[in-house]
């Protein structure tokens, strides 16, 4: 045999290897997606292989008598924050009822039901706004809340104090520009365990001028009596 012709063979049978491995791969894979998606329609992929969607996107389902949520504050001043309640989209900039300052979410923990939203405005706005705001919470009602840009230049002891009896423990602190997520109550006896707090840093500031947006998610006790 002449070395072309060696060589010749060796380069077809190594095409050959290469188109049946790349069949077999293309086709375990395919296979498996068509088989038991159309062709076996009674057959479901195992529940592992499948990926849940939980409320608001979240990791985790909730078990019966508590609600799914999820907070994400603004990132500096430029995306707005969000507050997702039982898969709803309460608060958003695509839902142009957020602003800068701080963003409130008022549910009944009871239902679930929205009760109202609004935006304060905490560099120059009117702070009495939010004073009226929080002193009317009834008790049983969820308070969700988000930072944005700047949530503390107005806050004031008032303010501090309201927050504080809904549960937060972070609210004294709250300063220029730091990211705030918070979900508590009106008539907690305890602090709320659904709290964020990050600092404006220069030293460790994600942005310039600003720390990173903060995300929280989870499952709320329903209230019952
Ligand atoms: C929640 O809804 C229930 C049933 O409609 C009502 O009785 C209760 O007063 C509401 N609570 C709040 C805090 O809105």
């Amino acid at each position: 045999m002449r070395v072309t012709s060696v060589i010749r063979s060796l380069v077809l049978l190594l095409t050959l290897l290469a188109s049946w491995f790349l069949m077999q791969t293309y086709f375990q894979h395919s296979w498996k997606a068509i088989s038991l998606r159309s062709w076996l329609g009674a057959t479901k992929k195992p529940s592992s292989e499948r990926l849940p969607r939980h409320k608001c996107g979240n990791q985790k389902s909730c078990p019966q008598n508590y609600f799914a949520f999820k907070i994400i504050s603004g990132a500096a001043n430029v995306v707005g924050p969000s507050i997702c309640f039982e898969d709803l989209v309460l608060m958003s900039s695509v839902k142009n009822n957020i602003g800068r300052g701080l963003n409130i979410a008022l549910v009944n923990g009871t239902t679930g039901q929205l009760l109202k939203t609004d935006a304060f405005d905490m560099y120059s706005g009117d702070i009495t706004k939010l004073q009226t705001f929080l002193q009317g919470i009834k008790r049983g009602t969820l308070v969700l809340t988000a930072s944005y840009d700047d949530a503390a230049t107005k806050m004031n002891d008032k303010v501090r104090a309201y927050f504080t009896e809904l549960g937060s423990s972070h609210v004294g602190k709250l300063a220029f520009r730091d990211n705030w997520v918070f979900l508590g109550a009106k008539g907690l006896l305890n602090k709320s365990p659904f709290e964020k707090h990050i600092k404006n840093d220069g030293e460790t500031n994600k942005y310039d001028g600003w720390p990173e947006l903060l995300e929280m998610e989870g499952c709320a006790p329903r209230k019952m009596d």
